[in-house]
């Protein structure tokens, strides 16, 4: 070994530019474990927007004015990427104005409310929230009035309309 030889042996040009391109190809992959998941998961069924449906309750002429009556009812939803059969409950309120359409979900941390004909209210068990027969608080710890859904009379039949 001579005195003037360096330590290091000089990088060939072309050596370097292979190096670059292997480094280029690594840090693509690793953008594409990162970045995929995540395209993944935005274009999931789970992130798809909640649509409208309206949905048929039963016929107008079998609910009177000024009565109450809770409603179940079923439909299809997409859950993830199943579509399930799920139920549900309403209670329609028919009125001088029409009809109204009360969830039964408390506002308070939404226990299931019950309606009492006797008291003409609607109470939750949970922990004692009280609405009038249009929704509206009027005891207890619930923030809010009782939500409504939108509803329509179509050929002699009630429709509501849900988020699914
Ligand atoms: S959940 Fe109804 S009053 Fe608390």
């Amino acid at each position: 070994m001579s005195e003037h030889q360096p330590l290091l042996d000089p990088i060939d040009p072309q050596r370097r530019k292979v190096m670059g391109v292997i480094v280029g190809v690594i840090n693509l992959g690793l953008i594409g474990a990162i970045v995929g998941p995540v395209v993944g998961f935005a274009a999931s069924p789970m992130k798809s927007k909640m649509k409208e449906t309206w949905v048929e309750l039963m016929d107008e002429h079998l609910i009177a004015p000024g009565e109450i009556k809770e409603v179940n009812f079923s439909m299809r939803v997409v859950d993830g990427y199943h579509e399930v059969e799920r139920k549900y409950t309403v209670f329609l309120r028919r009125s001088e104005e029409g009809v109204l359409c009360l969830d039964p979900a408390c506002t308070h941390l939404g226990c299931r409310v019950e309606y009492q004909s006797d008291r003409r209210r609607f109470i939750c068990p949970c922990h004692g929230g009280v609405f009038d027969e249009e929704g509206r608080v009027k005891s207890g710890p619930p923030p809010k009035p009782m939500d409504r859904h939108p509803v329509k009379i179509e050929g002699g039949k009630i429709w509501i309309s849900r988020e699914v």
